[in-house]
């Protein structure tokens, strides 16, 4: 029990990521900024903008945006300073477990499912629509219940289903082969956004942005709780650690450009949707972006951006999948999960039974849950790893004055301390199933942390073997 609050030794920490299990090293600033925004830019601009739009920030979901970016990019200084000092693949774990203590490693952990997990499974479900709209496109109709879950009338969704299986087998496959397609993925995504901004900039009818804050300031902060969701994903960079040629380096790098990269897309793009089509035509629209270019009559583009929205979602998918992965690899190596879970296959130097349980419940997930709680679920699981994980920055900096920090974050206690106050306030904006449903969780994880993790832990053999 003594060992709950114990940190980890950051060298301990970095040796043990040089055992013969090692992942291999192939990833470098530029396939780390793609694999952050291959995360980043996804479900949350191709599916979630519309109905912010409608529902909470009417035009003035760029001022949604820039909140939540706010957040977002606190957060993120934060994640690079620690990705730069323990360049783990546990990320936010590994972080807890250097500055804060094993429990608080757990929590952030036990976050981390839901940021992973349940958003592969929120990503599918759109990802399901948008291929559901292409097929449509082709003649081909799907009936309802193979398209929604039983809470929509539906059976299950089986395309949400059956991608989120063949993006485990992908992964099983191998990371290298993975990133390559990542970036070619990325580059389709980024391609289509460019055309939609092309495309749909001369339609814009300053008229649509009257009135601005339909709901008010309120709505604004909803709409920030709400979208934030299209932020999640830059942290993602910091899972593939072990898997970078330079990592104190390319990772906050990566963090910090897929970022910017990608909040500057969503400020325009959130600008002229609103502008193209009065926002509460957005309402009950899954595909805001390719709906917005259908109104204006350009439905080759419309059709285009769909296939787009569907590589774009696919590698999200990817990136997500691949980060529960590491975090699962990491968490198992200190005793916290079973072994098997960390076990990577000599082979394809990949994690294939963790690959294949995170598979295995995502589908589940997408298959048979609506959107809107899954993707609540995942900002709220992120939002609480944020705040975590700013804390730490504050306490290692106080605790650990001497280690080298070859990225620092700017102006602390100031921008972790805003970070947490930013984070703090969009879970409170979230709305109150969410919370309680959140609270569940934690308990849950309190329960097998205790029942398992404790006494499994390798900290205590660590102890030991200090002490002999
Ligand atoms: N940010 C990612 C998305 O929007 C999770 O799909």
């Amino acid at each position: 029990m003594k060992n709950v609050f114990k940190t980890k030794s950051i060298s301990d920490l970095v040796k043990e990521t040089k055992g013969d299990k090692s992942l291999s090293k192939v990833l470098g600033t530029f396939e780390l900024t793609m694999l952050g925004v291959g995360a980043i830019v996804g479900a949350g601009i191709f599916v979630i903008t519309g109905v912010a739009a409608a529902n909470f920030s009417g035009p003035a979901l760029i001022l949604s945006f820039i909140v939540s970016g706010l957040a977002c990019a606190f957060a993120a200084l934060c994640y690079a300073e620690f990705s730069s000092i323990v360049p783990v693949a546990g990320s936010a774990y590994t972080y807890g477990y250097a500055a804060l203590g094993e429990i608080w490693a757990w929590i952030i952990g036990w976050d981390l499912v839901l940021e992973y997990t349940v958003s592969i499974g929120t990503v599918a479900i759109g990802w399901s629509g948008y291929a559901d709209n292409i097929l449509k496109g082709i003649g081909i109709s799907l009936p309802t219940s193979l398209l929604a879950s039983p809470f929509e009338g539906g059976v299950v969704n089986l395309p949400a289903v059956i991608i989120v299986l063949a993006i485990g087998m992908l992964l099983i496959g191998g990371v290298s082969q993975s990133a390559k397609l990542n970036n070619i993925v990325v580059a389709i995504k980024l391609t289509v956004i460019v055309l939609f901004i092309i495309l749909a900039v001369g339609h814009v009818k300053t008229s649509n942005w009257h009135p601005f804050m339909p709901y008010g300031w309120n709505g604004v902060f909803q709409g920030a709780a709400y979208v934030f969701f299209a932020y999640i994903g830059f942290d993602a960079v910091s899972t593939a650690a072990e898997e970078v040629k330079d990592a104190k380096k390319d990772l906050p790098r990566g963090i910090i450009f897929s970022l910017l990269i990608c909040t500057v897309i969503y400020i325009i793009v959130s600008l002229i949707l609103t502008g193209v089509v009065p926002y509460y035509k957005y309402k009950g629209v899954s595909a805001p972006v390719a709906y917005a270019l259908q109104q204006i009559g350009i439905n080759w583009g419309s059709a285009l951006v769909s296939v787009g929205a569907l590589f774009g979602l696919t590698s999200v998918l990817l990136v997500m999948m691949f980060g529960q992965t590491r975090i699962f690899f990491a968490m198992s190596r200190d005793g916290l999960l079973p072994k098997f879970l960390g076990q990577v296959n000599e082979k394809t130097k990949t994690p294939i039974k963790s690959t294949v349980i995170v598979s295995v419940a995502a589908a589940i997930i997408s298959g048979f849950l609506p959107i809107g709680i899954v993707s609540e679920l995942t900002n709220i699981g992120t939002l609480a790893a944020f705040i975590i994980v700013s804390i730490g920055v504050i306490v290692l900096r106080k605790n650990r004055p001497d280690i080298e920090r070859p990225f620092k974050c700017p102006l602390v206690p100031i921008i972790p301390i805003a970070a947490v106050v930013f984070c703090g306030y969009l879970i409170f904006k979230l709305n109150i199933e969410t919370q309680l449903r959140f609270i569940i969780w934690f308990l849950i994880g309190m329960v097998v942390y205790f029942g398992y993790g404790v006494r499994h832990s390798t900290m205590k053999d660590k102890e030991e073997e200090r002490a002999s």
